[in-house]
């Protein structure tokens, strides 16, 4: 028995392991913007050009800037072809201080994604940060835009539909009619099956009553490219921003006065810890805090997985028939770290037909193994630089998944630059509430 366990239990550390590499390769980075656009066809500029120079000092001034207390920033920089132009805007439930850090952060970020583009938008949850050598202000632009969407069907689509069209025609003209400080509009409606429908949308205030009329017409008609019938779902373009959701997340109390408690976190969290909403605060000891808490949290974690797999194992030997538990499937533990080519063959090269999502860490795909069993893989994105909040919701995810055994972590794969984690497939609710929990698909 203790033999047998040796090997699975220096897999289980090599997992363990592995998953700690990853959390610190991305501790460091950036937040990742929801979506961002590096415009390669509107020109670059060079290293230390005039352009570059006025761009860094326009993008300082703005982040820095405690003047502005509603949300909007349009600054210039610069003469002539080296004029900079830049737009930030902050959600309209958003607190000025959180504003100011979240813009901060889309300065750095946005710069470091395009590092020679001269025009350039990249948004996070809370704020949306553009610039460009044309000008951009008072003007509406409805693309590019992106959408991002979990793949979850409303239960009775077309009551759901109609319930949430009503809401979005109440909430855009209240945004519309909005002053030149802030076009902004949240709202909740009870839907259909029990559920709540919270929305929301905002235009760049510097547009007119009808330029952002236009643009969240658009906006709501492109429910219909993607989004039509689910229950979650966002649609951003330059000059508006539309989304709605069953679940709560704006800040309803902001509506009446523009300062106001804190914010929720991007994607329905797994949990609820101060550290998951921290979305740029960046002080020192908010450096410290956001680096040391989620490394003890998650080997906490990690140590507790690993303890209730040793236990289930042991469990399992003592009882080898009959067990009131759904312990038949425990062989895997002996399989734990996968081959490379099995996973692609089994996924076919991670083909777009075999994907279920995309999470925060990469994208879902189905497979099966050539003994018949069905996966679910997560190519965890190495290189996109996403934040260690979403590496430790996944974390987290995967320590719930093992405690509630529903979905589960059946192994690993590390080789060459990939990093895939193999998850049981079951082919029901349990599986969309657990790995879509926070799956958010991207298109443009
Ligand atoms: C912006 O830069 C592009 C490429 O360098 C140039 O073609 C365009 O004329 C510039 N636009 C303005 C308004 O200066
Ligand atoms: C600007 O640079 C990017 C690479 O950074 C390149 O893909 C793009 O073609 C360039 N655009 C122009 C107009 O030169
Ligand atoms: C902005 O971000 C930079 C780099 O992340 C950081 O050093 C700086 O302190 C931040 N400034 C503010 C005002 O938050
Ligand atoms: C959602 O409904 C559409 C039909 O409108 C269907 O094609 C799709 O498979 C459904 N998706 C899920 C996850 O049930
Ligand atoms: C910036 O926006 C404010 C409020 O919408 C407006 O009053 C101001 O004229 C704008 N500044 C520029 C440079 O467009
Ligand atoms: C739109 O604004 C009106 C007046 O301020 C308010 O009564 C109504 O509830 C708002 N609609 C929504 C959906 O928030
Ligand atoms: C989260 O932070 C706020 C202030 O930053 C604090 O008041 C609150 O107690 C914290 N909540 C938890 C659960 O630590």
């Amino acid at each position: 028995m203790a033999m047998a366990m040796a090997p699975s239990s220096s897999r289980v550390i090599s997992l363990l392991l592995c998953l700690l590499f990853t959390l610190i390769s991305h501790i460091t980075a950036q937040p990742s913007f929801l979506y961002h656009f590096c415009m390669n066809d509107k020109g670059n500029y060079t290293e230390n050009s005039a352009y570059h120079t006025n761009l860094n000092t326009l993008l300082s001034t703005l982040s820095s800037n405690t003047e502005v207390d509603y949300g909007f920033y349009n600054f210039s920089q610069g003469q002539g072809s080296d004029k900079v132009n830049a737009i930030g805007m902050c959600r309209g439930d958003v607190k000025p201080e959180s504003c100011r850090s979240c813009l901060n952060d889309s300065r750095v970020l946005l710069m470091h994604r395009c590092p020679n583009q001269k025009e350039a938008i990249g948004w996070y949850d809370n704020c949306m940060l553009r610039y460009s050598n044309r000008s951009i202000f008072d003007t509406m632009e409805p693309d590019p835009t992106y959408f991002l969407w979990v793949g979850i069907n409303a239960t009775d689509m077309n009551q759901f539909i109609q319930v949430l069209r009503n809401l979005l025609e109440s909430l855009r003209t209240n945004a519309s009619s909005g002053d030149s400080l802030k076009k902004y509009a949240a709202g909740s409606t009870a839907g259909p099956s029990f559920q709540t429908i919270f929305a929301l949308l905002q235009c760049t205030p510097d547009l007119s009553e009808q330029e952002c009329d236009d643009c969240l017409v658009r906006a709501i008609s492109n429910i219909n490219d993607r989004c039509y019938g689910l229950t979650k779902c966002r649609i951003g373009k330059p000059s508006c921003n539309l989304r709605f959701d069953t679940s709560p997340f704006y800040d309803s109390t902001a509506d009446a006065s523009p300062s106001s408690p804190s914010k929720e976190s991007p994607p329905p969290p797994v949990t609820n810890t101060n550290a998951t909403s921290t979305k740029g605060k960046s002080n020192s000891t908010g450096i410290v805090i956001a680096v040391v808490v989620p490394i003890f949290v998650v080997l906490v974690l990690l140590i507790s997985v690993c303890i209730f797999i040793r236990a289930r194992k042991r469990k399992r030997s003592f009882h080898n028939h009959n067990d009131t538990e759904v312990d038949n499937e425990i062989e895997p533990i002996d399989s734990l770290q996968f081959n490379f080519d099995t996973i692609r063959t089994a996924t076919n090269n991670f083909s777009e037909e075999n994907k279920l999502g995309r999470g925060g860490f990469g994208p879902v795909y189905k497979g099966k193994l050539s003994n018949g069993r069905e996966i679910a893989v997560k190519r965890l994105s190495m290189n996109s630089g996403q934040g260690d909040t979403e590496f430790k919701n996944e974390v987290l995810l995967v320590a719930k998944l093992q405690h509630r055994n529903l979905v589960r972590l059946l192994g690993f794969c590390l080789e060459r630059k990939e990093r895939l984690l193999v998850y049981e497939f079951v082919p029901n609710k349990s599986l969309d509430y657990f790995i879509f929990v926070d799956t958010w698909h991207l298109s443009i």
